[in-house]
């Protein structure tokens, strides 16, 4: 590094120091903090990229229902600062964290660090996968997708940027509620498996609570809101290839969108999350889980469906469904997404309970697989456990009834599989060891003793406590049942009230997914049962004992000011990743046509609740993500004046972006734009446009295009169509075909 540049870097910390300095100011004297809101967007490659959640091969996206945005929150009181980040996207890895912390430090210096800053995944099942550096979760993507992964850090760091840049001195208020009718236990015969005593202490089998904070500033106006209600983004299922945010996506764009009335999705001050938390054991799909090809209900230890024989009983038969008429699978994530709105709305208007106190943080990485756990056995006495190296059990590859695993295995099945016996005695073979400390889970991939190219999953993961005054934010690094949540936020609970006595009664929220991902953590009696949450309790029957046990190591230090260390860093794998998934190469037009064209348009006229479509020649949605922007405009002309307003883009929950291929092996793409108008639609004259980037030649870096349809006319019920110049009644909506590849264009209507 030259001297020059040396010298950058230091008037660059010097900057961020000064900075720090005065953005310090804000106190909270009077249980006021200094808050800041941000979003932006972390919608990644949108076609020809598998999507994360699932794990089918066949889920590869097709382009956008809705977008994936990083929603950021900075708290502060008396310098002391923290950060929680609830994204759209399946879970947090560890490369994402780290890289955030990394960009954030070449801006802020040591504002941002990775013991306060928390990011957190919804859990959205819609997103493109590829971005985790672990190699168990890019097998289904084919590899690692480099584009995907630096689109959800700068998304997530731009996020954290804007609320940096919008601190200003606030209030926070809590208010927590019951909200019937949106979740239900997907595995509620490992719940029954939990003590009776304990059990009796709840009335449901998951939790029905909505934990809330909202956030104002000092003369009241509205800032942002989060909230905690534990519930899978599985609404939309593993046939969905388009990217959405799934049900928690779309309760905030209706937030959102009511809070900040006149901006477009993501584009708003007012910013509200759906954060996710123990929802290990939780489904959208509240209709529970039938036999598709009876109707009946599935077997409830097994969750199979077998012939009228009672023979040959198969999980992919045992389907969850949502309350969407028919199943369908749009309507349930509209439904689900709707209630969770509409309680979050409530309890924000009606939140008066003020959080007070100080700012604070503690984190540590641990080596789960060394972690020492101090239990009560069966006879009472004190016993130490070591923790298993991570494995995953028969179950996994079950999947659950949410979307069944590919193959034919059963939840709670001990027995082993000739087939997958068979792949991972060509793979990794467990050792005596790791089958002894992880029984009676009977182990299919011994995934923490495989090294091969590079770690399958992580065996150090983070541990993290954000305080807000009386809030309390754990950062679990995986997805925790009911049960063992309840367990979870209770010994924080009690922990705080022993030691903090005649101080406001603490709020523990679980921020689940958050940092890096282990898979599962159900409790010591789930694990017996061996369902899909237990099997995928990687780190054996104890995982959540640890948790139990450190976490109240981290609260405890963080209030009594200790220092526990660091504990050992994770490795970066950054530079090992691989994918198998060629990159594009060239984007071709079909004959006599050009980027942008329309080869369908839309009708002339429209009434409210018709669906607009227009079909374009496009180029490939993953030579440019259009991060921050659109692949699709809608346009609205303003009355008198020929002055184009713009009154919807891909973000929006009635727009679809579609793309597809005509032909195997084709380098042409099409590009199908629809908009599902609302009945109560102004009438109007409106177009569509279309943005992208087509890449030329191998050569040649991608270049932007657009098109923009004919326009058309929407009217009201009653009402006759106006004449407009630029309107023609008569126009040709298709385009004629010009060759015989054109064919299929004409053909697909
Ligand atoms: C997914 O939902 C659709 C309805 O929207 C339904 O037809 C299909 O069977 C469902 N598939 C699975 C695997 O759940
Ligand atoms: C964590 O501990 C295990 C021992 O069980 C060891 O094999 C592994 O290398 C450690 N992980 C890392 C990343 O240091
Ligand atoms: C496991 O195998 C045993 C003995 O072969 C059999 O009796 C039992 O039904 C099997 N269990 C399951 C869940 O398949
Ligand atoms: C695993 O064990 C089986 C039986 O002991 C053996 O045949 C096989 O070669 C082993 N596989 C590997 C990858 O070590």
């Amino acid at each position: 590094m030259g001297k020059f540049s040396t010298f950058v870097w230091q008037f660059a910390l010097f900057c961020a120091l000064v900075i720090n300095l005065v953005d310090r100011v804000h106190g909270d004297q009077d249980g006021n903090f200094g808050i800041g809101v941000g979003i932006a967007d972390v919608t990644g490659p949108a076609a020809d990229i598998g999507m994360m959640g699932y794990a089918s091969l066949t889920q590869s996206a097709t382009g956008i229902h809705t977008r994936l945005w990083s929603r950021a929150f900075v708290f502060e009181s008396e310098g002391s600062r923290v950060v929680y980040v609830s994204a759209d996207i399946g879970m947090v890895d560890q490369a994402i964290k780290t890289q955030v912390v990394a960009e954030l430090q070449l801006r802020f210096g040591e504002t941002y660090t990775s013991q306060n800053v928390l990011l957190s995944g919804t859990h959205t099942h819609s997103g493109p996968a590829g971005y985790i550096q672990y190699l168990l979760y890019g097998i289904t993507s084919l590899g690692f997708n480099r584009d995907n992964f630096k689109t959800i850090v700068d998304g997530i760091v731009q996020s954290i940027e804007r609320a940096d840049a919008n601190v200003q001195p606030g209030k926070i208020l809590f208010n927590s509620g019951e909200l019937l009718a949106a979740n239900i236990n997907r595995s509620p015969s490992s719940y029954l498996a939990n003590p009776q005593a304990e059990r009796d202490l709840y009335t449901h089998d998951v939790d029905k609570d909505m934990q809330l904070v909202r956030l104002e500033s000092l003369d009241g106006s509205p800032l942002g809101s989060i909230n905690w209600f534990p519930v899978h983004p599985t609404s939309m299922n593993n046939t969905n290839t388009l990217l959405s945010g799934d049900n928690k996506g779309y309760a905030s764009l209706l937030f959102e969108s009511k809070m900040n009335p006149n901006a477009r999705p993501g584009k708003g001050s007012f910013v509200a999350a759906f954060g996710s938390s123990n929802l290990g054991d939780v489904s959208p799909n509240i209709e529970g889980p039938r036999c598709i090809d009876t109707g009946l209900p599935c077997d409830t230890e097994t969750s199979t469906c077998c012939d009228s024989n009672g023979q040959n009983c198969y999980v992919q038969k045992c389907i969850a469904f949502g309350p969407g008429v028919n199943g369908n699978m749009e309507e349930s994530t509209k439904i689900i997404g709707e209630r969770q709105f509409t309680k979050a709305d409530e309890l924000y208007r009606d939140a008066t309970e003020a959080i007070s106190g100080p700012v604070q943080f503690q984190h540590q990485y641990v080596n789960m697989s060394l972690f020492e756990v101090e239990i009560t056995n069966a006879n009472g006495q004190k016993e130490v456990k070591k923790l298993c190296k991570a494995a995953l059990g028969h179950s996994f590859a079950a999947g659950t009834t949410d979307g069944p695993g590919m193959f034919d295995f059963q939840q709670g099945n001990t027995n082993g599989s000739i087939f997958w016996d068979f792949i991972k005695d060509y793979l990794i073979n467990a050792t005596e060891e790791l089958k002894e400390c992880q029984s009676p889970k009977p182990v299919l991939l011994a995934v923490g003793e495989a090294f091969f190219p590079y770690e399958w999953v992580p065996s150090i993961v983070e541990t993290q406590v954000l305080r807000v005054g009386n809030l309390y934010i754990l950062g679990v690094p995986g997805e925790l049942t009911t049960m063992a949540g309840r367990r979870l936020r209770k010994v924080v609970d009690e922990l705080v009230s022993n030691k903090l006595p005649g101080e406001p009664a603490p709020r523990v929220v679980v921020a689940g997914l958050s940092n890096v991902y282990s898979h599962y953590i159900a409790t010591f009696e789930e694990y017996q049962k061996q369902r899909y949450e237990a099997a995928s309790t990687v780190y054996g029957p104890h995982t959540l004992d640890a948790y139990l046990q450190q976490f109240p190591t981290l609260v405890q230090s963080m209030i009594d000011g200790t220092n526990i260390g660091p504990g050992p860093l994770p490795p970066n794998l950054l530079d090992q990743q691989f994918t198998l998934v060629p990159e594009v190469q060239q984007d071709s037009t079909p004959f006599g046509m050009t980027f942008g064209d329309l080869v369908l348009e839309p009708e002339a006229t429209y009434q409210g609740s018709d669906v607009v479509k227009a079909i374009f020649v496009g180029g490939h949605p993953k030579n440019n993500p259009l991060r921050e922007g659109t692949f699709l405009t809608i346009e609205r002309e303003n009355e008198g004046s020929a002055r184009w307003q713009l009154v919807r883009t891909d973000a929006d929950w009635d727009t679809k972006f579609h793309w597809s291929r005509p032909a195997l092996g084709s380098t042409q793409s099409r590009i199908e734009v629809s908009w599902e108008t609302p009945t109560d639609i102004p009438e109007g004259f409106y177009r569509i446009k279309h943005f992208g980037y087509y890449k030329p030649s191998p050569e040649e870096p991608p270049r932007p295009y657009q098109g923009t349809s004919a326009v058309f006319q929407i009217v009201g019920p009653g009402s006759q169509p106006k004449s407009h110049p630029l309107w023609n009644p008569n126009h040709k909506t298709t385009k004629s075909i010009k060759s015989a590849r054109d064919f299929w264009y004409a053909l697909a209507h």
